[in-house]
């Protein structure tokens, strides 16, 4: 009774599923203190303090109306405090609270804007590595993606890009802060990846819309800068998510931000019934009031910093090619064996848990997720820098 498109989606996630299903064998035989675990995008870290007394405050507000249904795209006072700060940051100037859609996190971000902007058959860019979620989201709603590989740095190859965009290409997805490779894009490749996208729009004579999926925006080292690219293109939409910069997956809570003079005059009214029409209606009330509260709060992002060098330098040491990731809680090596999953094979033996490139369209590398503890971190150093 399942849909042939269902079946075949779950049966093509299944490397990571079986490897997920070894590890959870794992854990039961050797208890999970004893297996260790790089595979969770899903941070240790708990909410930062503020979170709670934010939480604590909206629990004894008694505002009329709070926890009704409310417009599709969020609460008023919370979209215009959202865009006042994305103005006040630079990140999209000329924002109002017209271009801001709350949503249930980036993944509902992501999959409101693709139901919005495509009809069958119309093609989205998306470069690898990439989020897997990206392929089904895409696939969800009829568009074909097209994949463009980056360059060995893991940064946008614009000759290829140039090459893959054609007068079907409706959207083009980026992603820096980069899950899995960390990578984050500097102002300069930014200019020339948006001058590419302008050229196209001439020759093709109709926008192309940029989609800036952003979740890890303030998770970056050594003081680095994200350049805001959303607003160095007009046809662009940001998404965001407190998931990572707040520690707050599970509570499911982002938005959607467009820039002022996108070519897309209805895309609020678009957003507000695609929010409605896949039946997640609007944003959590509550925590809408309280991300609110924390638009300059984040997670110590310096723990993640010193877990970073702790790995990239042990995994540099023992021979491993890997770019340094200037950003999230993933490392992208490449993998030391011809064949990758012999390798990740090999590891899994020895109870460290990693995810195959191969799920992020990168046969050849692996990922590291350290957003967990120290001793599993560790640990599994122990056994990948012998297995090198
Ligand atoms: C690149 C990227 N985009 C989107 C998401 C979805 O995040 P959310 O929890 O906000 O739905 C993730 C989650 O890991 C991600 O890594």
């Amino acid at each position: 009774m399942i849909s042939k498109y269902i079946l075949d989606s779950i049966s093509r996630g299944s490397l990571i599923r079986i490897m997920f299903e070894r590890g959870k064998r794992l854990k039961e035989e050797f208890g999970n203190e004893n297996v260790y675990d790089l595979t969770l995008g899903n941070p240790i870290l708990e909410p930062p303090p503020e979170y709670f007394e934010a939480l604590k405050t909206v629990s004894e507000l008694r505002h009329h109306g709070l926890h009704r249904y409310m417009v599709n795209v969020g609460f008023d006072d919370v979209r215009a405090n959202i865009a006042n700060w994305l103005n006040q940051k630079g990140l999209l100037p000329g924002a109002t609270k017209e271009h801001v859609a709350m949503t249930i996190g980036a993944g509902g971000a992501l999959n409101v804007i693709l139901r919005a902007i495509l009809d069958p058959g119309d093609e989205v860019v998306i470069f690898a590595p990439y989020f897997v979620e990206y392929l089904f989201y895409v696939a969800a709603h009829q568009g074909k993606a097209i994949i463009v590989d980056t360059n060995s740095d893991f940064t946008l190859n614009l000759d290829e890009l140039d090459k893959k965009i054609t007068r079907r290409t409706k959207a083009v997805i980026i992603n820096s802060p980069n899950n899995p490779s960390g990578r984050v894009y500097t102002k300069e490749l930014l200019n020339q990846f948006v001058a590419l996208l302008e050229e196209k729009q001439r020759k093709y004579r109709k926008p192309i819309l940029l989609i800036s999926d952003e979740p890890y925006r303030e998770l970056v080292f050594d003081n680095i800068e994200v350049p805001p690219v959303c607003a160095m293109y007009s046809n662009s939409l940001m998404v965001y998510s407190w998931s990572k910069s707040l520690s707050i997956p599970g509570d499911r809570i982002g938005y959607i931000a467009f820039n002022p003079n996108i070519q897309a005059p209805r895309m609020l009214d678009a957003l507000s019934f695609c929010l409605r029409l896949l039946g997640f209606v609007n944003a959590p009330a509550t925590i809408q009031i309280v991300v609110n509260k924390l638009l300059d709060v984040t997670v110590d992002i310096q723990q993640y910093q010193k877990k970073r060098d702790r790995i990239f330098n042990a995994l540099q040491a023992a021979g491993y090619e890997i770019v340094k990731p200037e950003g999230t809680f993933y490392l992208f090596p490449k993998s030391p064996d011809k064949n990758n999953i012999t390798f990740i094979e090999k590891a899994l033996e020895r109870r460290v848990l990693l995810v195959p490139g191969q799920g992020f369209g990168c046969p050849n590398y692996f990922r590291i997720a350290y957003c967990t503890d120290d001793r599993t971190i560790d640990k599994a150093l122990e056994v990948l820098v012998d297995l090198r």
